[in-house]
């Protein structure tokens, strides 16, 4: 059974390959996307570790001048896809002008970790590969300390940022903001590819269109953007794959002598972890995302929640109350991590973020679980995932009450967890 599944997670992979870069799936993310590529690269590490570089290279193509590398690179222009490039309209900016059109903000930087994961599983070939990147990865972490921090703590100015779309954490940041009154008329694609009670609300999505519109108008200047934002948050997930990405960036920096990266990168480290109280939620006893115009924190545990154990944060007591909010959804559920806590406002098992358990979160939750000494817990979350794609496939998230697969088939980042980590022959196909 599982033998057969990792020739079809291969098969997924090579189906949305597009020559260089991975498609996240066929029709409804027809573009490169970033931490997709990141997890892809992890997928095809397990089969061709040339193609894994290359898949990080090609998204590095993509990088601004100022350092950021954007959610989505637009290497073509698809009209079944929307906002596309004509909407974004990042190349006409005019402060670092993109090499590609891409989109304008960026998304969770986990590519330094897999970078490192690639290299500790792989020989001088890989560390080869991964120093000739470092600088320009270097680069990109600085940038979100320059553009998007707001003393100290890395904020974001779209829900899209965070690549935890419209999770209920960003209701606080959504409610303060209006529709802009002069929006295009506009026609939304992914409601014709996916089943619509999935996917983002109307009135969610005509804000994000709003926030794209905002920072078009200030020619995509960044630092503009985040101070001027109507929508500012602060999110664990950024934030606790930020500090982790940045410790991974340095032992690969340490490990090539890049002092110069070294020395860059360890008072990036000192800030993010000092600025990570700043997400704790005394009343609720857990790390949550955080309005910044406000202070305001969204009130629930989110699967980035538990991000905290990944970047080796929290006291002894606050860590104890996270596990106390794991114990209490493990009951809720079926099949752990769901991405929104079954007992906050906005949960719904089956639509994007507010419910459904995401296969590369689960691998980053449980690999800071296991790092922490919670190897049941850890070992639990593995599980849970590794039996919702044999029962339901590579889709791209999973009902956590029934198991049922949600949204986008044959996902590139389903199969590349699978084949890199929930493959119950993970360690045959890896030697
Ligand atoms: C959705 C997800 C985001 C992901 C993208 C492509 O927008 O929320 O995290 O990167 O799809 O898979």
């Amino acid at each position: 059974m599982s033998e057969h599944l990792d020739a079809k997670a291969v098969e997924v992979l090579n189906t949305n390959d597009r020559g260089g870069y991975t498609v996240p799936t066929a029709r409804l993310y027809p573009y490169q996307w970033n931490w997709d590529s990141a997890f892809v690269a992890l997928g095809y590490g397990a089969f061709d570790r040339v193609r894994a570089w290359t898949e990080l290279e090609y998204l590095l193509e993509g990088q601004w001048g100022g350092g950021m590398v954007p959610s989505i690179l637009f290497r073509h222009n698809d009209p079944d896809y929307f906002p596309g490039p004509s909407v974004w309209q990042t190349q006409s900016s005019g402060q670092s002008v993109p090499p590609m059109p891409s989109t304008g903000i960026s998304q969770p930087p986990v590519l330094a970790s897999v970078m490192r994961e690639l290299v500790a599983s792989g020989d001088d070939y890989d560390l080869e590969r991964a120093a000739q990147m470092i600088d320009q990865v270097a680069g990109w972490h600085e940038w979100f300390q320059r553009d998007r921090s707001i003393d100290g703590v890395v904020a974001t100015v779209h829900p899209w940022e965070t690549g935890r779309d419209n999770c209920p954490d960003w209701e606080i940041g959504l409610r303060g903001m209006e529709v802009d009154k002069s929006l295009e008329p506009y026609q939304r694609k992914d409601t014709e590819h996916a089943d619509p009670r999935q996917r983002p609300r109307q009135d969610q999505y005509d804000k994000f269109i709003t926030l794209v519109k905002f920072a078009r108008e200030r020619d995509w200047d960044q630092r503009l953007f985040s101070d001027e934002s109507p929508f500012l948050m602060a999110d664990p997930g950024i934030h606790f794959i930020l500090l982790r990405a940045n410790r991974d960036l340095l032992e690969l920096a340490e490990q090539v002598g890049n002092t110069a990266a070294v020395e860059k990168l360890k008072p990036l480290i000192a800030t993010a972890e000092q600025a990570s109280q700043q997400f704790w939620d005394e009343q609720l006893g857990a790390f949550t995302a955080r309005n910044m115009r406000t202070g305001e924190f969204s009130g629930g545990v989110s699967n980035a929640s538990f991000l905290c154990f990944y970047a080796d944060i929290g006291t002894a007591a606050q860590r104890q109350s996270m596990m106390e909010h794991f114990e209490r959804i493990q009951k809720s559920v079926q099949f752990l991590m769901p991405s929104w806590d079954p007992a906050a406002e906005g949960f719904d098992s089956q639509r994007y973020w507010c419910g459904p358990v995401w296969p590369q979160m689960n691998y980053l939750i449980s690999q800071g679980l296991a790092e922490q000494g919670y190897s049941q817990h850890a070992q639990r979350v593995k599980q849970d995932l590794s039996q919702l794609i044999q029962q339901s496939g590579f889709r791209e998230c999973f009902d956590p009450l029934s198991g049922e697969g949600c949204l986008g088939t044959e996902f590139s980042w389903t199969a590349a967890i699978w084949l890199a980590w929930a493959s119950p022959n993970k360690q045959e196909l890896a030697a």
